[in-house]
């Protein structure tokens, strides 16, 4: 089980757990303002685009070639960035803070 933290771009902090799934799905499913999920998943949207802190990146890992092309057409790409539903929630993501980008 991990313990995931979502602070949206007006501030609010919204936690919540899970085993399986991806990050995309955990915060559309506790309605975390932000992360819209168009695509499904599939990484052809990026409105489920998220910064993590630096001291995560390792926790999550960095993004492949395809998520990273997609990342590139956002203004907001960063170092830091990831497609949430790419990220497969994992006990390893214990602790992990995702800040929502757009
Ligand atoms: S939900 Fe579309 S790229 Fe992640």
């Amino acid at each position: 089980m991990a313990k995931i933290t979502f602070i949206t771009q007006d501030k609010e902090t919204i936690t919540a757990e899970a085993n399986s799934g991806s990050v995309m799905e955990l915060a559309v499913n506790h309605n975390v303002r932000g992360i819209d999920g168009d695509c499904g998943g599939v990484c052809s949207c990026a409105t489920c685009h998220v910064h993590l802190q630096a001291e995560d990146m390792e926790k999550v890992g960095r993004p492949n070639e395809i998520e990273a092309d997609m990342l590139e057409l956002d203004d907001n790409v960063s170092e830091h960035s990831r497609l949430s539903c790419q990220i497969p929630i994992s006990d390893a993501l214990d602790g992990v803070v995702f800040k929502v980008v757009n």
